[in-house]
């Protein structure tokens, strides 16, 4: 059985999905704070089968040993954390406890039990303000608020726990921009109040909730002066976890992989993307940079690729269709 923390959220679901339609026995621990129950009857009507759940917060110690010794868990998705940039530099001890916390009890809990596959969600925000793009995984770190030092130091627990056991296997995946859903519409991201992230904004504006986007800057030093990005379907970035897990599975150590396809696109290449492929206008303002933003971030996808076996397959033109699908499916 896999396990998945976090599996009901964004990225976790449609890992869910993957793993499920590759023959494994999902096991989603979730405390639904972000996410809904529902998801798992979607993974179910897409699947056919549904994920065992256990509706526990992972930071529980108790609550995780014991779901430990119910189920027999070969391999760990820790995708369980808070993830809002802003709301970090608000709240830092809420984010330093929440996501070192549930890292360390799954860890703690993968050791007691002899569990030794770990696949960890990272982000690229841990390349800080990268000095050249593309980004490669031996690059400099360091991070630009408390939800990158999350993943900062989270990555440097899992690779001092590789150190000291022997037979403990981490692949740290560094997600670029993870967009798009399922193409089925029935998962897919589901912000909160406003959005954070270009593309759910974006899709608001088109459904009419927003009357239009701002752009955080046209003054970048890029093509066109907006920010870019490697935007990458959400169903890619699962496909990377099944590699990884197979990966995990067959080798000791903890490897760094960054998720990415290799491409940088502006704010406006979205934009005009979006428009082209749905067929919808978005109305945008230029507005003031946004606070701690980078000028320009994308994967040197090489690694995942000779490592894991992985691309990314998906192009804009998919990742746009397939956000709207979605969010014309939740607003219908
Ligand atoms: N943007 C806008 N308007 C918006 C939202 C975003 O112009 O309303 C722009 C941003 O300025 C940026 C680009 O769109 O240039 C992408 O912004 P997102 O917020 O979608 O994504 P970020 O690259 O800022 O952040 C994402 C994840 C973080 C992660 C980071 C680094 O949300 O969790 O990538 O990899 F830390």
């Amino acid at each position: 059985m896999i396990l998945l923390t976090g599996g009901a959220g964004y990225i976790g679901s449609h890992t869910a999905v993957e793993l499920i339609e590759a023959g494994y026995d999902v096991l989603i621990a979730d405390n639904f704070y972000n996410s809904r129950p529902e998801v798992l009857d979607a993974i179910e009507e897409i699947t056919g089968k549904r994920p065992a759940l256990e509706e526990i917060d992972v930071c529980d110690v108790e609550k995780v040993d014991a779901m430990f010794e119910k189920y027999d868990i070969e391999a760990v998705l820790h995708f369980a954390s808070y993830k809002a940039v802003g709301e970090s530099v608000e709240k830092p001890l809420m984010y330093y406890r929440n996501d070192l916390d549930t890292l360390i009890t799954v860890m703690e809990a993968m050791k007691k039990h002899g569990v030794n596959n770990l696949i960890f969600s990272s982000s690229a925000t841990v390349y800080g303000v990268p000095e050249t793009v593309p980004l490669v995984e031996g690059m400099p770190t360091g991070c630009t608020n408390p939800y990158g030092w999350t993943k900062y130091m989270s990555e440097q627990i899992i690779q001092d726990v590789c150190h000291a056991e022997a037979d403990m296997s981490a692949v740290i995946l560094r997600y670029f921009n993870p967009i798009g859903a399922h193409k089925s519409a029935l998962i897919g991201e589901r912000p909160n109040g406003v959005p954070n992230n270009l593309m759910p904004y974006i899709t608001q504006v088109a459904s009419g909730i927003r009357p239009h986007l701002n752009v955080f800057g046209d003054d970048y030093d890029t093509p066109d002066g907006t920010g870019v990005r490697d935007y990458i379907h959400v169903v890619d970035i699962a496909k990377g976890h099944i590699a990884a897990v197979q990966y995990a599975m067959s080798h000791k150590g903890a490897e760094v992989v960054n998720l990415g396809t290799g491409n940088g696109y502006s704010v406006l290449d979205i934009v005009k993307a979006f428009e082209r492929v749905n067929g919808i206008k978005i109305p945008y303002e230029i507005a003031p940079r946004r606070a701690g933003d980078i000028a320009q971030c994308y994967a040197d996808p090489t690694k995942a690729e000779k490592l894991l076996g992985w691309k990314a397959e998906e192009d804009l033109d998919a990742m746009c269709k397939d956000a709207w699908e979605w969010e014309k499916n939740i607003t219908k």
